[in-house]
């Protein structure tokens, strides 16, 4: 038998990314290859990449560069380079990275260990990135590294073609996965102790389009929800041109559907909304908002938000604050505007100065802080079952877990309570995390 041999994979960028990098270590896994966390002793080295904004594609780039001295003095290793920046970029990337043996797609993930062993074979550079029509065949996903919540993709791709956005280009156009198969890989994930399900898309009010036995999204999570065991049920993003009444209805009928909806708004301007072709306006926004706070009084609400889009004026940027004013989201992801080559946006003028993109993030943010301490202030004295993922990564004894809302709760627990859900009482909030003491049961 061959030796076993030794894989560093570092992934960047959205859960997309960690639910393929779960697939590779699976399909590497099935090769007699193992995980480390240490690059100086691996045999295959893969960067699984994002190119969501400039910065993030940089990274990659000083990532590579740090190998370069592996390659030299272990030259057996294959470095390679998946995801979207690879997805993008193709065979260019070998003439920036000499030392790089591998470049795979998006699309392509399943086509890795044959890839890995042409490279062994023939030590040239190998690159597949083209894209196919349908997802990939099924892989079942190896569970999330906490071996209780794993992610299951429902849907590939984007077809909206937001104008400042890169993931129409990099992920291909949408297809969705038959129920079938989403439900047969929810039923193995749960035998092997998943809690927690979290179905995955770029848009997952897509699903099912482009299918012909008439599945939408409602009734792919009707159907994942009743899976036994299913203690959890998550999803992610959904466009809010396409979150329809049956959907926010479902949060009304599921008792396992968590708390909690991420509702990227991106700006309360319908002017910038219109420039960035969301396909929605401020005020229809808020009323999904009030709608969805009516079926579940309770639910946390996250976005996403950008900040010095072309042509945002002063006056726009206000009515984003109005808008997070009105809504109060629990969490918010924001973002400078960063320009994507290819995208439409990148046609139009980068009207606002950095300076002024730095400005008005500070004070987005300074809001969001002030919003998160009130939304998590109102957790005190309530008490939260929560599914306890183990000891705090600040290595002070504490537990952590998460609210069917997906708030962090840090609390003293013990190892016999890991992956289990237990009552926790929240008694101090931050504004990003919640503070808890664990209910003993008797
Ligand atoms: N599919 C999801 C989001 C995918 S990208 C959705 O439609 O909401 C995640 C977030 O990155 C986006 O919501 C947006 O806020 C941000 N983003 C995308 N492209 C960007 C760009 N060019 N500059 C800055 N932020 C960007
Ligand atoms: Fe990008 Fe828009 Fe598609 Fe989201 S919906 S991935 S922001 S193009
Ligand atoms: Fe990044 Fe690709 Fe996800 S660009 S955000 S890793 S789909």
């Amino acid at each position: 038998m061959e030796r076993e041999k030794k894989l560093y994979l570092k992934t960047f960028g959205c859960q997309m990314n960690d639910a393929d990098s779960s697939k590779i270590k699976n399909l590497l896994g099935s090769m007699n290859v193992s995980s480390t966390s240490n690059p100086k002793e691996a045999d295959i080295i893969l960067l699984n990449t994002c190119s969501i904004r400039w910065k993030a594609e940089h990274k990659v780039y000083s990532e590579l560069g740090r190998f370069k001295n592996i390659k030299k003095t272990r030259p057996h290793v294959i470095i390679g380079v998946g995801g979207c920046v690879a997805q993008q970029e193709g065979e260019e990337m070998f003439k920036k990275v000499p030392h790089l043996d591998l470049v795979f797609g998006t699309s392509n993930v399943n086509r890795l260990p044959e890839m890995i062993k042409k490279v062994e074979r023939e030590r040239c550079h190998v690159e597949e990135t083209e894209f196919f029509d349908r997802p990939e065949p099924l892989v079942y996903p190896a569970p999330e590294e906490d071996g209780m919540r794993a992610y299951v993709n429902v849907i590939r791709g984007c077809d909206n073609f937001c104008t400042y956005c890169i993931v129409p280009y990099v992920r291909g156009r949408e297809a969705s996965r038959p129920a079938e198969e989403i439900i047969e890989e929810v039923k193995i994930l749960v035998e092997q102790g998943v809690k927690e399900i979290t179905l995955l898309g770029q848009n997952v009010n897509s699903y099912g389009r482009d299918l012909s036995d008439g599945i939408d999204f409602p009734k792919l999570l009707r159907q994942v929800a009743g899976v036994g065991g299913v203690v959890r049920l998550r999803f992610t993003t959904s466009h809010p041109k396409d979150l329809s009444d049956e959907l926010i209805a479902v949060f009304g009928e599921l008792p396992n559907l968590c708390s909690h909806l991420h509702l990227p708004v991106q700006s309360g301007s319908d002017k910038v909304l219109s420039f960035m072709r969301r396909d929605y306006t401020a005020k229809g926004y808020l009323d999904k908002v009030e709608k969805l706070r009516k079926m579940r009084s309770d639910i946390a609400l996250t976005t996403d938000l950008i900040v010095g889009f072309p042509g945002e004026e002063d006056d726009d940027f206000k009515k984003t604050l109005e808008l997070m004013n009105e809504v109060q989201y629990d969490a918010a992801f924001s973002f400078k505007y960063s320009v994507r080559p290819g995208t439409a946006a990148a046609k139009m003028k980068d009207s606002v100065t950095e300076e002024e993109k730095k400005e008005r993030l500070k004070i987005l943010q300074d809001l969001q802080m002030e919003h998160g301490n009130i939304k998590n202030g109102q957790e005190v004295g309530k008490v939260h079952p929560v599914l306890v993922e183990g000891e705090s990564k600040k290595g002070d004894g504490m537990f952590m877990g998460r609210t069917s809302g997906n708030k962090v709760v840090n609390f003293k627990g013990s190892e016999e309570i890991k992956s289990m859900i237990v009552p926790v009482k929240i008694i101090n909030s931050s504004a990003n995390a919640l503070f808890g003491e664990y209910q003993l049961i008797h």
